[in-house]
């Protein structure tokens, strides 16, 4: 028996995504038309013999309620969202919830952080977990060295592919294979954290009996019940042939930015090719507009026939598309509104935007720059012919003139 649980965070953890986490918890950002949690819950749906799956973060639980609802319906599978008080850390609020999680007597939990974006090859991971015969196994993928600093860099061992060394964005260059954010562990794990606290505990009270240290090291010192899993579990237990590493040659990336969800609605999209091939849009059918490459269009919306759409474009739940529009490259969300001939290139447009008559919002796509993608808050008015160009406005704005490379607040 596998249970899956999910990290997702809370709104403190989302702010680097604002404006679009002002009014969606940020694990329910739509990519590819589906929520960004969904897309690891399907992948979990795909391990055999799983019984539930858990989603653990501090959001307030009604912001969580109707998708689970929902997700349980329709994969007929216990989904839940398990909500802790205040952060404890990656491995801290899995730990609070053991009970929860032990009352299915699993052999396997299956770790998932919930901003990462991958294939989530998960079956093989655990027949690999299985043959190594370890406490955990970590998801791995070989990056460039000059972005690996900002993951948990490692180092296997080729033959046996055991965890060898383990550095937590290291300032120093240690290795170009990451931690992807995935894990396959045995109930064991628990034993692990339990382990922290109690060191931590030990500390905590010898920091007492001394005064003085406890003043110099207030500052850095952690909760005693904060813990997480890559510095205080993965670190210490790096060549204790406790954990494996598996590695995938599949898409992953980690989403923690709004141009980033770009092109991980590409990924996703492009895997729908292989995977759910009846969510993409086909532009068969004289009043379907034209189709290039991946796009998805929710059911509910209206798209103009004379409008050209893709590639990576995915529009939700209500949105009309007028005449002669073009869009590449972008999201729009539920109920926004745009305008005959306008054209949308390298841009997220906010739920009820809309966007004027030969309009332009658009940016030049480089989705690692600050202001390389553009960005409409929710409600957000874009008059007939204005032009927006690499630009971030905040909700509840009219635009009247044109604006390049500029944060409207
Ligand atoms: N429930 C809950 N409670 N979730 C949390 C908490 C917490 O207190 N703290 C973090 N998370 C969730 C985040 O939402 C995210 O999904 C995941 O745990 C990891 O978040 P961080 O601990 O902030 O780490 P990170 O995202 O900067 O980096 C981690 O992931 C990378 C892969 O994406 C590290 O493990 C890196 O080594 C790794 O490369």
């Amino acid at each position: 028996r596998v249970v899956a649980v999910i990290m997702v965070g809370g709104p403190t953890k989302g702010t680097r995504f604002r404006p679009l986490s002002l009014n969606v918890p940020k694990p329910l950002f739509p990519l590819a038309g589906q929520p960004m949690v969904h897309h690891p819950i399907l992948a979990c749906r795909r391990i055999p013999n799983l019984v539930q799956i858990y989603l653990i973060g501090f959001y307030e639980e009604r912001e969580f309620a109707l998708y689970v609802s929902a997700i349980s319906n329709e994969l007929r599978l216990p989904v839940r969202y398990l909500r802790e008080d205040k952060p404890h850390g990656s491995a801290g609020g899995l730990y609070s919830f053991r009970d929860y999680i032990m009352e299915e007597d699993p052999s396997h939990i299956v770790l998932l952080n919930c901003d990462v974006c991958s294939s989530f090859p998960l079956p093989d991971m655990l027949e690999a977990h299985k043959r190594y015969g370890g406490l955990g196994t970590v998801l791995v993928i070989k990056v460039s060295a000059e972005s690996a600093n900002q993951f948990g860099e490692l180092v296997a061992d080729p033959v046996t592919n055991e965890l060898l060394h383990y550095t937590e964005k290291p300032e120093t260059f240690v290795s170009d294979r990451i931690n992807c954010g995935v894990y396959i562990f045995t109930p064991d794990i628990f034993t692990a954290i339990q382990s922290v606290f109690t060191l931590r505990k030990e500390t905590s009270n010898l920091r007492r009996m001394n005064s003085f240290e406890a003043l110099q090291s207030a500052t850095k010192t952690l909760p005693a019940d904060y813990v997480r899993l890559d510095q205080d579990i993965l670190s210490p237990l790096a060549g204790k042939k406790k954990l494996y590493t598996y590695e995938t040659l599949d898409f992953w990336e980690q989403i923690k930015t709004p141009g980033i969800s770009l092109r991980c609605s590409a990924l996703y999209l492009a895997q729908y090719r292989h995977i759910s091939p009846h969510l993409l849009a086909t532009g068969n059918g004289s009043k379907s507009p034209t189709i290039i490459g991946d796009v998805y269009i929710h059911p509910s919306a209206k798209v103009h026939p004379s409008a050209k759409i893709g590639p990576n474009v995915s529009i939700s739940a209500n949105a009309r598309i007028g005449a002669g529009v073009r869009l590449i490259s972008c999201i729009i969300l539920d109920d926004v509104e745009i305008k005959e001939n306008a054209v949308v290139m390298h841009a997220i447009v906010g739920w009820k935007s809309s966007i004027g008559r030969w309009s332009r919002v658009q940016a030049e796509g480089d989705y690692n720059a600050k202001l390389g993608i553009t960005i409409l808050g929710e409600a957000v008015a874009v008059e007939d012919e204005v032009v927006v160009v690499n630009s971030i406005v905040l909700p509840n704005k009219t635009l009247n003139v044109s604006v390049q490379e500029e944060i409207i607040l």
